[in-house]
């Protein structure tokens, strides 16, 4: 029994009051349609994990341009809009709480989701690869370069996409520059190589990142907006992207932090892989950078949760995938009833089943 985990009370973190200090990490499911509408059964999905203190969807595209993946669902329709509103109802009807994530892959994309078009980046680099697209695996390509004039326009997406997540009643927006997409493609010396102010120098690189979360925060303001960052991430390939990862990511955290940002959503180490700190970095330096809340993530525990706000070097933590055949995953945590696992061929595509059908504790 850990009913009185530090980790499962309530918590105030900016204005919101939280059940817990679990956040559901953000997981792509592919099962949206072809037009980025989510199913009608991913209200349920999302409604049976409101025991989380905090939810954080599916990465979602901010605009055509922004799609990477097959069935990745979208906020820049009203027809998506629409089917998010079933979401954000049901999660409140649970008492939860339900952040969006806004994302643009860049040129973690293909043309098989542009209608042959090149997906888009700071720089024309290729990642290296393989992407997922409709019919199995393909070779990542060369994107094209932004033009420096084709930014505001980009920016504009973010703004319509977190006006649009205000009109689905989400209780906030995190900003996706994790993983290689859009933004951390900008911010990383290996994937920016551009000459114009949005590329060089470590100011040049942030740029464009500061004008997109600028923009959203316009739109709820900044106690509504937190950003995810993976430092140590090297996906897609296997090398440190950064020269120096550390000045690179201080300076960025020093400058969400002037923003006033609710939280810093940090993957600690390589995506799913891998908990170290290697390349320089320091998580808690990373945090003692930034004023708002910080949100840990990566295989975590609710035992090395406690550790780590026992050494108050985090405020929340985000699990991912205990999450996905346990949608009760705190009620568990708090009776230390056995964790379900998820076949992965259920993580990506397919429909209800493998998703919305995890029964809960006693099959409820
Ligand atoms: C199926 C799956 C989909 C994911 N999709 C996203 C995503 O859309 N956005 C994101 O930022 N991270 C995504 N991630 C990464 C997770 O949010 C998380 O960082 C990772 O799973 C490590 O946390 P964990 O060890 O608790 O699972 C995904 C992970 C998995 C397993």
């Amino acid at each position: 029994m850990h009913a009185n985990s530090p980790i499962l009370q309530p918590v105030t973190i900016g204005g919101l009051s939280l059940k817990n200090r679990i956040v559901m990490a953000p997981m792509t499911r592919s099962r949206s349609d072809d037009a980025g509408v989510p199913p009608e059964y991913a209200a349920a999905y999302y409604a049976q994990r409101a025991g989380a203190g905090l939810i954080v969807t599916e990465a979602t595209n901010i605009s055509a341009q922004g799609r990477g993946y097959p069935r990745t669902p979208g906020i820049w329709t009203e027809e998506q809009v629409a089917a998010w509103r079933r979401v954000t109802d049901a999660v409140h009807e649970r008492d939860g709480k339900i952040f969006l994530q806004l994302w643009h892959t860049g040129r973690m994309s293909h043309p098989d989701l542009h209608n042959g078009g090149l997906p888009v980046a700071p720089s024309a680099i290729k990642p290296e690869g393989q992407i997922r697209v409709h019919d199995g695996m393909k070779d990542f390509v060369t994107p094209r370069a932004l033009d420096a004039s084709e930014l505001p326009g980009i920016v504009d997406d973010y703004r319509r996409a977190a006006e649009n997540a205000r009109r689905a009643g989400f209780d906030g927006v995190e900003v996706h520059a994790a993983n290689n997409y859009l933004l951390e493609q900008f911010v990383r010396d290996s994937t920016n190589h551009r000459s114009d102010e949005y590329g060089g120098s470590l100011e040049n690189r942030l740029r464009f990142p500061l004008e997109v979360v600028r923009a959203v925060v316009d739109v709820w303001g900044a106690d509504r907006v937190g950003i995810r960052i993976s430092p140590v991430t090297t996906a897609p390939g296997n090398t440190p992207l950064d020269s120096n990862t550390m000045a690179t990511f201080g300076a960025f955290v020093d400058a969400l932090s002037a923003l006033g940002l609710l939280y810093i959503h940090d993957i600690e180490g390589v995506t799913q892989l891998s908990r170290e700190a290697t390349d320089g970095i320091s998580f808690t330096a990373l945090r003692e950078r930034f004023n708002g809340a910080y949100i840990a993530n990566n295989q975590y525990t609710l035992a090395l949760a406690e550790q780590t706000l026992a050494a108050g070097d985090a405020d929340l933590f985000s699990i991912g995938r205990p999450f996905i055949a346990n949608p009760d995953l705190v009620e568990r945590l708090r009776t230390g009833a056995p964790l379900a696992e998820a076949p992965k061929e259920y993580w990506y595509g397919g429909d209800a089943t493998g998703y919305s059908d995890w029964p809960g504790l006693n099959g409820r």
